[in-house]
């Protein structure tokens, strides 16, 4: 199947999963669903749910058993997403293409709203089906892990409290790692899980994981220097705006392009035990390399 037909399937069942999941805008009360709904469906690219419809087929499972994770980690980016919109975050005004939750809703609907996703997240990841390997409390706790204060929470504190500053290397890759890296990575594991992966082939995933969340944060970073806010859907030029350290700001452009190509030649290195069966996985990263939004 060709890369841009399992993209449209695979987005068309996470959206179904998701509309159940949530409840519906008229149940009471009927700001915090609509808020909750207008942000999930929006029309974002929905790649973190699909890494984990994938990676459950690379591991010979079914999509349909990784959707409740799929729509657990959506809610999740999601919920990052609102909160990183907020005037005491990025301030934004615009996301995939709309004006942001709080623009809509007001603050404090916006940060309830994120809240909810980020409790509904757990609720719907704890009905998942689950295997041999892998019960309920280990995808929670996976969950939990990569949305926490060591990992998404770290790299948006450490995001903001470099504003402004030169940082090191280091410093700004355990960043990215942690901002975007690490919920990716969590997405395809519990993809994974939902196929009762063997350790050998959940810990390759984990480093293809690693590896393209990382290339996936330095091109979001290359992208808001060199896009249009019509074509990224949220405002271009906004990192140099708020001094963010980001890699063509540590690097430059041409040296961070380098580096998310490298990122995702080893990305797709990983891969290498599952032959054949990890094409979709393959397509899906070398088109993140060369995305325009
Ligand atoms: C944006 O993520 C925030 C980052 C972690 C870079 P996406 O680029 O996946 O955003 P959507 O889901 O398509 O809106
Ligand atoms: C967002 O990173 C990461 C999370 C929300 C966890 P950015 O701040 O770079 O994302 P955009 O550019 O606003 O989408
Ligand atoms: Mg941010
Ligand atoms: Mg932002
Ligand atoms: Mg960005």
């Amino acid at each position: 199947m060709e890369l841009q037909d399992y993209l449209r399937a695979s987005i068309q069942k996470v959206d179904n999963a998701l509309d159940t999941l949530l409840p519906k805008d008229t149940t009471r009360p009927a700001t915090i669903h609509k808020a909750m709904r207008y942000s999930i469906f929006a029309g974002g690219k929905r790649l973190r749910p699909v890494l984990a419809l994938a990676s459950a087929e690379v591991c010979g499972g079914v999509s349909d058993a990784a959707l409740h994770a799929a729509s657990a980690v959506e809610c999740i980016h999601t919920y990052s997403l609102i909160h990183d919109d907020l005037p005491c975050m990025d301030d934004d005004d615009l996301r995939r293409g709309r004006p942001t939750n709080h623009k809509v809703f007001g603050e404090g609907v916006a940060v309830l709203a994120g809240d909810a996703l980020l409790t509904l997240a757990f609720e719907i990841l704890a009905q998942a089906p689950t295997t041999p390997r892998y019960g309920t409390a280990t995808l929670i706790g996976e969950l939990a892990s990569a949305s926490g204060s060591q990992w998404l929470i770290a790299g948006q504190v450490l995001d903001l409290e470099g504003e402004g500053k030169l940082i090191s290397k280091e410093d700004l890759q355990f960043i990215h790692q942690s901002k975007t890296a690490a919920l990716l990575t969590c997405a395809i594991r519990l993809g994974a899980m939902s196929a009762d992966a063997s350790p050998a082939k959940l810990n390759a995933l984990t480093e293809f994981g690693q590896s393209l969340g990382l290339a996936f944060q330095v091109i979001d970073d290359i992208l808001d220097v060199t896009q249009t806010t019509e074509k990224l859907g949220k405002t271009a030029g906004k990192d140099v705006a708020a001094t963010k350290a980001t890699y063509p700001a540590l690097f430059g452009l041409e040296r961070a392009r380098e580096i998310a190509s490298e990122l995702t030649r080893k990305a797709l290195g990983a891969l290498s035990l599952f032959g054949d069966d990890a094409t979709t996985l393959r397509a899906l990263a070398e088109s993140l390399v060369v995305r325009e939004y």
